[in-house]
């Protein structure tokens, strides 16, 4: 499948050439504009139909290369089912169905989005086309080389055929600005730890700039002023400087107290002293997802234009063992002055949010804050890459992402916290300690970030399982997903903007 997309909406009478996708209900009905189209190769679709059983069942395909007839290099046919039952999420699959089925020889391609009954609203099509646009993302710009009979990736026009392309174009806009965030945070948590450490990672979000949000740079002088000796000792062990970036977008109403977003950005996790096996140790680069879903979702909304304040906040370290490492048993005192003692260097996601969570919390006084951590393999354990784990302080909060996960298809399940969770991270010596034992892992380390919010509505979502090495899907064949973005983009559109 080719990479470098581009995406074009053109009117239903407009002339397919290469790759043809078309739609196709249930008991083989396809719409008018289609049935137009195929019309010199009825006869062979319907024995290629009758053939493969083909009867346009919900995720099926008929493909049929050189077709006769007809001056195609390839046409598929999508199975969609009853179109009527379609919702916003089956035609962003649809798209990278449709995307899936482009083979990478192909430079041109056109999908009629048209369905038998009607029906198709241009904001269907305009999810389709967003289908699209995430399936053809790939992450290989350090392949220098491609296996014999593979093609040469090239740039591949893809048109997406509407009956209104003035509606559908403008609908795609703030799908087309979701979108990107998505890649862009796909890009970030893909990019190997060599290459992304934390000085370069906050380079790379001074791009921002060019969207109209702020961006705020504080380093490690500046975050010694302030006393975040937990972010800090997490750092101390590398060679690169941790950072602070903060984010401002302000599309709402001037003094209107802000939405906050904060992310784990621990640009790679070795566990520190506490050091993690070998196997596997190379996913690390990714445990920066949350600080990655925060930048694209920051760039969302700049993008859309959003009409809201919103803050975004991601703390950027290495997790190193080193001769200036953390140890086990050292005791930091957080920006919030309470206390913790280290018990195991590789908890270090929490130590981080820790002081990022007070830092926004005092200096923005937000709505709400919504924090981003691949912060436990027991999430992975308990919910697989299905759902990632939603812990809140606030049961508004908590519906309102549960419902932005289903319309999405981001999904969350929550989990509980409570007075005895909370007490198995008490320790002897500080005020808590960085472990609470192998029970309830997920739990407990909500259960220390929620010591550093407060009264204010709080919602923390464990992304371990979905934000990188999830199953790949019909949108997303990357190892990251960019899990995040378009459910934390629509959380904002459906509650937080006027
Ligand atoms: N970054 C890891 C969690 C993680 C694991 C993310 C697998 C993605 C995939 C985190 O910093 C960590 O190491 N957590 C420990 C906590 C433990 C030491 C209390 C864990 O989950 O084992
Ligand atoms: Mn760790
Ligand atoms: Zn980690």
């Amino acid at each position: 499948m080719p990479t470098a997309l581009k995406l074009e909406f053109a009117p239903l009478t407009t002339t397919p050439k290469g790759v043809l996708i078309v739609l196709c209900e249930e008991s083989l009905k396809y719409s008018a504009a289609a049935r137009k189209v195929l019309e010199p190769c009825e006869d062979l679709l319907a024995r290629a139909a009758a053939a493969d059983g083909f009867k346009g069942k919900n995720g099926s395909a008929l493909e049929i290369v050189a077709p006769t007839g007809i001056d195609l290099t390839r046409l598929v046919v999508l199975g969609v089912g009853k179109g009527r039952d379609l919702k916003e999420q089956d035609f962003v699959k649809l798209g990278g169905i449709a995307m899936g089925k482009i083979p990478s020889a192909a430079s041109a391609a056109t999908i009629i989005a048209d369905l038998a009954g009607g029906g198709m609203e241009p904001a269907d099509a305009a999810d389709l086309a967003l289908g699209v646009r995430l399936r053809a993302y790939a992450f290989d710009r350090y392949k220098t080389k491609r296996k014999e009979n593979e093609e040469q990736a090239k740039e591949v026009k893809v048109t997406v055929a509407v009956a209104g392309v003035a509606a559908v174009e403008k609908a795609f806009g703030s799908r087309k600005a979701v979108g990107d965030g998505v890649l862009q945070a796909r890009d970030l948590v893909n990019e190997p730890a060599n290459v992304l450490y934390p000085e370069e990672f906050a380079r790379r979000v001074g791009d921002l700039k060019k969207l109209g949000v702020q961006v705020e740079v504080l380093d490690v002088a500046a975050m010694k002023k302030l006393g975040m000796n937990a972010l800090l000792g997490v750092g101390q062990g590398s060679e690169h400087e941790s950072q602070l970036v903060i984010m401002r977008w302000n599309g709402g109403k001037k003094g209107s107290d802000p939405v906050a977003f904060i992310g784990k950005g621990v640009c790679f996790d070795t566990g520190g002293i506490s050091i993690k096996p070998a196997s596997g140790m190379e996913d690390m680069k990714g445990d920066m997802a949350g600080a990655a879903c925060v930048v694209g979702l920051l760039q969302a909304l700049a993008a859309r234009k959003a009409r809201v304040n919103a803050v975004g906040a991601i703390g950027l370290v290495e997790n190193m063992p080193d001769g200036k490492a953390q140890r086990p048993g050292d005791i930091v005192t957080t920006m919030s002055g309470q206390t913790i003692e280290i018990i195991n260097t590789d908890a270090e996601g929490r130590l981080v949010l820790a002081d990022v969570l007070h830092y926004v919390n005092t200096r923005f006084k937000p709505k709400f804050m919504i924090d981003l951590a691949t912060l436990t393999g027991a999430i992975i354990v308990a919910l697989g890459h299905e759902h990632a784990g939603l812990f809140a302080n606030d049961d508004k909060l908590a519906d309102r992402l549960l419902k932005a996960g289903i319309a999405t298809g981001e999904r969350l399940w929550r989990l509980p916290l409570g007075a005895e969770y909370d007490k198995k991270i008490d320790s002897k010596y500080a005020d808590m300690k960085n472990t609470g034992g192998r029970d309830g892992g997920s739990i407990t380390a909500a259960q220390l970030l929620q010591r550093f919010v407060d009264k204010t509505p709080w919602a923390h979502l464990d992304i371990a399982g979905t934000g990188m090495g999830s199953p790949q899907t019909d949108t997303n064949k990357s190892w990251a997903s960019g899990f995040g973005v378009r459910l934390l983009d629509r959380l904002v559109a459906d509650y937080y903007e006027k």
